[in-house]
């Protein structure tokens, strides 16, 4: 016989016996079956897997054998490194799969569960009737014009041609700032805004002025000591009570839909001659029930004042009468809103409870 020497040290390739590697290979097997978590399983794979394993060692110590062993060693452990690996990623699936089964339940959201439901906030509906009444005005061509609320008594009472003597100056009336000789009022209309932007604007002029008006008036169903208006202003040469009137009954239907019927009462005011008071049919009996309680018994709802500009007021702002007239009007928002909802506790309006704002402020 001749060939190079085929025996072989068998201490150094104990790694090799049969009987050794297949207890490696059940004892990584056992051990991954066993592994509870993808954490575990990683754990394992440096005692099973690793360079040091038994397997691994046994693996290196191939080389070491006479060639015919080496191909049954070479076989015998490949074979058992293959299916360590095998258990290996087979349990790693396992695992994910659990896992991802697991996040689907914990996260799981129960879309018919009640929530807790956060309630957004609203714009007043005064806020939104105050605006859909400027975009009414902007629409027809008019411009919006703004005054301070803490205002020249000058002009909320002399340049609209209230005597100095006028009952609507008393305390009871006016909140007069202090101390008193700083000519001050907290605005009781917003009529001085006529005389305020015919000064600033000049003639022809077409405003709509809307804002918050205060009068010592005690708080109840019906009053409030702060409250809205939308002023009007129209100044042109020709100008007439027909164009009053047809302006007017434009925001009436605008505000209260095209069934509304209006009409006006000879009232007094002493920044127009002649002057009027603008009434709404009563929304509730109609006209039709002579006890009824929101009109008692007329028919109709008083919802504010308006005429042509007295001569005196247009002088007092340099503006020539004999050339121009004008119209104005003064109408409560507040009671707007009344008519249009129903509300019969203006106090409801003011207590800051967004379910009203919720309920009453959706165009309809
Ligand atoms: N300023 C008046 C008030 O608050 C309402 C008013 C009446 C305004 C006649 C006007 C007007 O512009 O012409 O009671």
């Amino acid at each position: 016989m001749s060939g190079p020497n085929t025996n072989y040290d068998p201490v150094e390739v104990a790694a090799l016996d049969p009987a050794t590697v297949d207890a490696a290979l059940e004892a990584a097997l056992a051990a991954v079956a066993e592994a509870n978590s993808l954490e575990q399983l990683k754990a394992l794979r440096p005692a099973h897997q690793g360079d040091k394993s038994p397997l691994a060692l046994a693996n290196r110590e191939i080389g070491a054998l006479p060639p015919s062993a080496k191909a049954e060693a070479g076989k015998r452990v490949g074979q058992a490194r293959g299916r360590v690996s095998q258990a290996f990623s087979a349990r790693q699936s396992e695992l994910e799969a659990e896992r991802d089964a697991r996040i689907l339940i914990e996260e799981a959201v129960d879309v018919t569960a009640p929530v807790a439901r956060r309630p957004l906030g609203r714009r007043h509906p005064i806020e939104l009737m105050s605006q859909r009444i400027a975009d009414l005005f902007v629409g027809m061509g008019w411009e919006v014009a703004e005054g301070p609320e803490v205002e020249a008594e000058w002009f909320n009472f002399d340049a609209l041609n209230f005597d100095a003597d006028h009952p609507a100056r008393q305390m009871q009336d006016t909140f007069y700032v202090e101390p008193a000789d700083t000519g001050l009022v907290m605005r009781t209309h917003t009529s001085p805004v006529q005389a305020r932007a015919m000064l600033e604007r000049g003639v022809p002029l077409y405003i709509a002025a809307i804002g918050r008006v205060f009068r010592t008036d005690e708080l109840d169903a019906t009053h409030m000591p702060a409250f809205h208006q939308v002023e009007g202003l129209a100044v042109d040469e020709g100008i007439t009570m027909a164009h009053l009137k047809g302006t007017l009954d434009r925001l009436a239907t605008e505000l209260f839909g095209e069934g509304v019927t209006t009409r006006l009462r000879p009232s007094f005011f002493p920044f127009t001659e002649p002057s009027a008071e603008m009434d709404l049919r009563c929304f509730v009996c109609l006209g039709k029930d002579p006890n009824c309680r929101t009109c008692k018994g007329t028919g109709w709802i008083e919802w504010g004042g308006c005429g042509m500009v007295n001569r005196n007021v247009l002088t007092a702002v340099g503006v020539d009468p004999d050339r121009y007239t004008g119209f104005a009007f003064g109408m409560g928002i507040d009671r707007a809103l009344m008519f249009r909802t129903g509300v019969s506790d203006m106090r409801e309006m003011i207590e800051g409870d967004v379910r009203f704002d919720a309920q009453f402020g959706m165009e309809i």
